[in-house]
């Protein structure tokens, strides 16, 4: 299963979504998310939202680690977070596109979702303070004041203006953006609808991966996230052209059974399913999972073959 991944060897194509605020889950945090990911070997994404410090998580382990950022009105405040990033070893960008604005989370609203913002955005948070209940949900209106609604294409030019390190978008969902990300320099593509948080009707990302994957050529790496939580899913994944997949709500999921022994579970049992997939599809590598080992009827996978 193993593979590669901007030149960074791992034991197997899953990698770790960014998510924010895993002190939601388990007390450690991203701390702990780390450990679990350190401990597999593989990549983990810290997400701009993350409830621990970036020193921290930097400090917590020994592995690679990719940093994702989000463009924000204020451009000097995106610039120090890449710069903290590069300091502290990160070894790329993950550059989120497919939220210039939030998505209407209704239910967010309803329950009045306190978001425990990151501290390592403690410049853009003295708005926070006085948000009391009667605005819905807090994480939205932090949204709406910080994010830069008229995010572009001159914004990655920006980016790569600012840092060497490389960079990845994710939240791409069409060959005609896969084919400006390769244009635009980036480093890799990842097939994201934001786990469907974003804007209902998205289309669902494993129907349009294969799309991106022909635009992109093999120019460089496409990954996917969205809805990945069986070795199935994987091998699907990589079966339509994928390079890795990221997987996001389970690791949560299992950092709050378990904290970092949960998450750690949880990419166990992903590449013990994907071994074993691929093993009755009698495939040795990850290089002999092929288009031929899915068969497809418009939007649906029907079988592994
Ligand atoms: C609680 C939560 C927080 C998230 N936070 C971020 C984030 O900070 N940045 C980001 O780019 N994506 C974020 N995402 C989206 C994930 O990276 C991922 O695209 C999505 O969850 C799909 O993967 P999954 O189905 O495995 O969860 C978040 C998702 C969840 C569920």
């Amino acid at each position: 299963m193993s593979t590669s991944l901007l030149g960074y060897d791992m034991p197997s194509p899953i990698i770790v979504a960014p998510t924010g605020a895993h002190k939601l889950a388990n007390p450690e945090g991203e701390v702990a998310t780390a450990r679990a990911a350190a401990a597999c070997n593989t990549i983990m994404v810290l997400s701009f939202g993350s409830s621990c410090k970036i020193e921290e998580v930097a400090a917590s382990c020994d592995a690679v680690r990719f940093y994702q950022l989000y463009v924000y009105r204020r451009r000097d405040v995106s610039a120090t977070l890449v710069r903290r990033a590069e300091s502290l070893g990160f070894k790329a960008i993950v550059l989120t596109v497919d939220t210039p604005v939030l998505g209407r989370r209704e239910a967010d609203i309803r329950n009045k979702m306190v978001f425990p913002l990151s501290p390592n955005l403690e410049v853009l948070m003295s708005l926070d303070d006085d948000v009391g209940t009667e605005g819905g949900s807090k994480f939205e209106r932090f949204a709406r004041e910080t994010l830069d609604p008229s995010l572009s294409w001159k914004d990655v030019e920006w980016l790569k203006s600012i840092t060497s390190l490389p960079i990845l978008l994710k939240g791409i969902v069409t060959a005609e953006d896969a084919r400006k990300a390769v244009e635009a320099g980036v480093a890799g593509v990842i097939v994201s609808n934001h786990g469907a948080r974003q804007l209902d009707y998205a289309p669902p990302t494993i129907t349009v991966l294969e799309e991106v994957v022909k635009a992109v050529a093999g120019a460089v790496p496409v990954l996917v996230d969205g809805g990945i939580r069986r070795g199935t899913d994987v091998f699907k994944a990589l079966a339509l052209g994928a390079k890795a997949v990221m997987v996001g709500r389970p690791v949560f999921f299992g950092l709050a059974a378990r904290g970092e022994a949960g998450a750690r579970h949880v990419i166990e049992m992903l590449n013990r399913e994907l071994d074993l997939a691929m093993a009755l599809c009698g495939c040795r590598s990850v290089a002999e999972v092929t288009r031929r080992h899915v068969q497809t009827d418009g939007d649906r996978i029907r079988a592994m073959l």
